[in-house]
């Protein structure tokens, strides 16, 4: 910027000076001129003066001579004059030359200088963003971390809650059939019956655990067969009517992270149903667009205020399943929203893109 100024400034006071040099030469050509005339005139005057002895005094003569004379040194001097002062003017044209080439080498140099600061204050702004996605990144690892602990939370409760505790009871039932041999055989085949049930419960129970968990059809069978399953069973167990459509789905999801994730959206859609909704109709849509995968899965319930999910954080052992679908979702780079109102159901809506990120 320094060079540009200077080049510039430079500039400037070559063409004032070349200006007022040009004004010079024009001044001195036209003396060159005046002088030049005067020297002819004085020249015809003489040659007049000399041939006319009758009429002109020696004294005549002497002076037309010094007249001449005298015009000829100044024509000369003026005529050195213009010589040097064009000479002058040309010297400074070239350095004006110079000085511009300079100025608008100086000029582009600043202006490529101004671009690599402009780039290089954008990437800081990336690096911003950089830095921004890194804490959401993080973030979003913090809360899968949370969401995973929750989840175990889940299941050791679960497990607590239904096969430890039949488990103990089968022990205790089984030492009363022990000692029921040796007084009441009767009474002992009948504990031994209840003690039959309870097994066979509590082998449903850690059945439904591990569906919970990963059904193992959804890797053999696929998606479909897996959920007509899932949803007999839910229906099975709480009278509440699904209706499962798929459109336009056939070859599209193949992908196993499309297809648990859809499983584990429809899960936890319907334990919301059954937890809170009181519907009496489910209905789910698949449907294969080019964005990608929609899945729709609409209840008639009783709905909620969806502004109830950010306000309220979630706590301690519940509140998990909505942020827990979305972050799912949002991680294979699909978009995940839900609409509820009170009195007027809820619908959940989720595209998954075919291609997926973050895999
Ligand atoms: N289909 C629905 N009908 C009515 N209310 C719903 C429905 N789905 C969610 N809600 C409301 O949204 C809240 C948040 O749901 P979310 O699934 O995140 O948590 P949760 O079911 O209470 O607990 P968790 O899923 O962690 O066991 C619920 O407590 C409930 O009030
Ligand atoms: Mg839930």
């Amino acid at each position: 910027m320094e060079i540009a100024e200077n080049a510039r400034k430079e500039v400037a006071i070559l063409k004032e000076e070349i200006q007022a040099l040009q004004a010079e030469v024009q001044e001195v050509i036209k003396n060159s001129e005046r002088l030049e005339k005067l020297m002819i005139k004085s020249r015809i005057k003489l040659a007049t003066i000399s041939g006319d002895y009758t009429r002109y005094t020696e004294e005549d003569m002497r002076a037309a001579y010094e007249e001449a004379d005298r015009l000829r040194v100044e024509l000369a001097v003026s005529r050195e004059r213009e010589r040097q002062t064009v000479i002058r003017r040309n010297e400074l044209e070239r350095r004006l030359k110079n000085a511009e080439v300079t100025l608008e080498k100086a000029e582009k140099l600043v202006a490529q200088v101004s671009t690599v600061l402009d780039y290089l204050a954008g990437d800081l702004s990336k690096l911003d963003e950089h830095i921004e996605s890194a804490e959401q990144k993080r973030t979003l690892a913090l809360r899968i971390i949370k969401a995973q602990e929750e989840e175990r939370r889940r299941i050791a409760r679960e497990m607590h809650d239904g096969p430890a505790q039949s488990m103990s009871n089968v022990i205790l039932k089984a030492e009363i059939c022990e000692k029921l041999f040796e007084i009441d055989l009767e009474k002992a085949r009948e504990e031994l019956s209840a003690l039959k049930e309870m097994v066979r419960a509590c082998l449903k129970d850690v059945r439904r655990i591990i569906y919970d968990l990963r059904p193992m059809s959804i890797d053999d069978l696929g998606l479909s067969p897996t959920l007509q399953k899932y949803i007999d069973n839910f229906v099975n167990e709480t009278g509440i009517r699904v209706d499962l459509m798929f459109i336009e789905t056939d070859n599209k999801i193949k992908d196993s992270n499309i297809v648990l994730t859809v499983f584990r959206l429809v899960q936890e859609c319907l334990n919301n149903v059954k937890k809170h909704a009181c519907a009496t109709q489910v209905t789910i849509q698949l449907e294969g667009t080019t964005k990608g995968l929609t899945v729709r899965i609409k209840d008639d319930g009783k709905g909620f205020d969806t502004a109830r999910l950010s306000r309220e954080p979630a706590h301690s052992d519940s509140g998990y399943g909505v942020i827990g679908m979305r972050e799912r979702v949002e991680l294979l780079g699909g978009s995940f929203s839900i609409e509820s109102k009170t009195g007027k159901g809820t619908t959940v809506r989720a595209t998954l893109p075919y291609s997926l990120q973050g895999v």
